[in-house]
């Protein structure tokens, strides 16, 4: 332990540097604008895998953005860890928002802000850097398999058939992940399951074009309006989600499963204030923990129509439009809730609009176990870096593709993660802390370690 505080200690600044230099290449998934910028950042990736002492270093080329893979076995009787992250980010906008630019990485208070700084640059880097330690210092006691995927923030779809096609190649005992956050430096805590995600377009359409809005408003339905009033009835009274049959597979906690998750430390003052808004929200009979732990939810993510420009023009809008996502729990079926999504949307739409609804990517939820050999070792690196056991909690995020290691792979994951839920991941002043950085890079040693003692 003592060798490894040391090591950190004597390259932070390096690592910083390093993390710095990957935070400035604008790899935005999502917009062709970036390509280019996005396949430097593969570059970029297996680069540094080579040079942290990586094999067989490969940008594996898919139907969209490179898979980066890179190696180390040891001994083949030893066990293998399979790491996966993303080098790919969200889009930056609104970049008004921003008190820093979002590409140029910059520190305050100890804090690094940029987009990809926790989700997911600054925590897959970690893992580079502890391997380099681990390399460096004869530390490293089992094989490691690294896989960085460049589209993560846009479904992970073409992993999906890389993950099909490269079964024995991928062959490992645990998939280790930080993609998610923990509570705090002071409160460590592992996430034991992830939400899955359907995810939709509504379109609706009222006249078959715009209109003068003095000329025909009042008579003729507006598209917005309409919107409003069904997206409105998609939650009831107890704001219970009002999607016939929606609830149906949704598995119910025991009473001592859900004690244990109301023990993790939760400030609702605190919650509050951070978020500046006076009063929560939610589904009746659960707390704040439990509706974005193991409770479905149904958000509007996006809604749109008519003219949003300067000033005021007075228009009857043809269409209107809003995109939606409801985050799944066991045993929630993520093709079979936007079927029952569609259905319903479409059966609320009254005569005087036409519905139309697309549904985008999707992904199932998982829950990952507690009493793995796995599970005990990440529990165990936590305890001796933090000085503190981790509360086990259960992340409200979506990473669709820990569910298909699952079913293709038969891998379960561990999710160490070392964000902090109020690091501002999709939104402006993205940040991660430098601490959170570096105890990360000294905590994964000590997995590596213990997961081969206690294999
Ligand atoms: N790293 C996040 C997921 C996450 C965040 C899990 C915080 C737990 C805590 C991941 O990059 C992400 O943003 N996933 C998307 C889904 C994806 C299909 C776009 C999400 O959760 O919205
Ligand atoms: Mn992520
Ligand atoms: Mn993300």
């Amino acid at each position: 332990m003592q060798e490894i505080k040391k090591y950190v200690e004597e390259n932070q600044q390096r690592f910083l540097d390093e993390l710095f230099e990957l935070l400035r290449i604008p790899s935005v998934s999502a917009d062709p604008k970036y390509k280019d910028d996005v396949i430097k950042t593969a570059e970029f990736v297996a680069e540094k895998l080579k040079s942290a002492g990586a094999d067989k270093v490969e940008l594996c080329e898919t139907a969209g953005y490179p898979i980066v893979y890179g190696e180390k076995i040891i001994d083949q009787s030893k066990p293998t860890v399979l790491v996966y992250g993303h080098y790919d980010v969200q889009p930056p906008d609104p970049l008004e928002l921003w008190d820093t630019p979002p590409f140029e990485p910059t520190v305050r208070d100890g804090k690094i802000f940029a987009r990809g700084a926790c989700d997911d640059k600054g925590q897959f880097y970690m893992h580079v850097k502890a391997f380099e330690l681990m390399q460096e210092k004869g530390l490293l006691g089992c094989n490691v398999k690294f896989m960085i995927e460049g589209e993560e923030e846009v479904g992970s779809e073409n992993l999906g058939v890389f993950v099909e096609n490269n079964k024995e190649r991928l062959s490992a005992d645990v998939v280790l992940i930080s993609d998610t956050a923990m509570i705090s430096l002071e409160n460590p805590s592992l996430e034991t399951g992830l939400r899955g995600l359907s995810y939709v377009e509504v379109e609706v359409t009222g006249p078959n074009r715009d209109l003068h809005s003095g000329v025909y408003g009042g008579a003729v339905a507006n598209p917005a309006t309409i919107l409003a009033k069904m997206i409105a009835s998609l939650h009831d009274e107890n704001n219970h989600i009002a999607v016939p049959g929606f609830y149906d597979d949704v598995a119910e906690l025991s009473d001592s499963e859900r004690k244990q998750i109301n023990e993790a430390p939760f400030e609702l003052e605190t919650y509050k204030e951070d978020l500046g808004i006076k009063e929560i929200w939610g589904e009746k009979g659960y707390t704040t923990l439990e509706r974005t732990g193991i409770r479905p939810t149904l958000e509007v993510n996006g809604i749109w129509g008519g003219y949003i420009g300067e000033g005021a023009k007075t228009v009857l809008p043809s269409k209107a439009n809003a995109k939606i996502s409801m985050r799944l729990v066991p045993n929630q079926d993520s093709e079979t809730i936007t079927q029952l999504f569609k259905k319903h949307f479409e059966s609320i739409a009254p005569d005087y609009v036409t519905v139309k609804v697309s549904p985008h990517h999707g992904g199932e939820p998982v829950v990952t176990p507690t009493d793995s050999v796995a599970y005990k070792a990440a529990a165990k690196a936590i305890a001796e870096s933090f000085g503190k056991e981790p509360i086990p909690t259960r992340g409200g995020g979506s990473i669709p593709i820990v569910a298909l290691f699952e079913k293709e792979l038969g891998i379960k994951t561990v999710l160490m993660g070392f964000g902090l839920d109020s690091d501002n991941l999709h939104s402006p002043n993205e940040k991660y802390d430098i601490a959170n950085y570096l105890k990360g890079i000294e905590t994964i040693p000590l997995f590596y370690k213990y997961f081969n003692e206690l294999s």
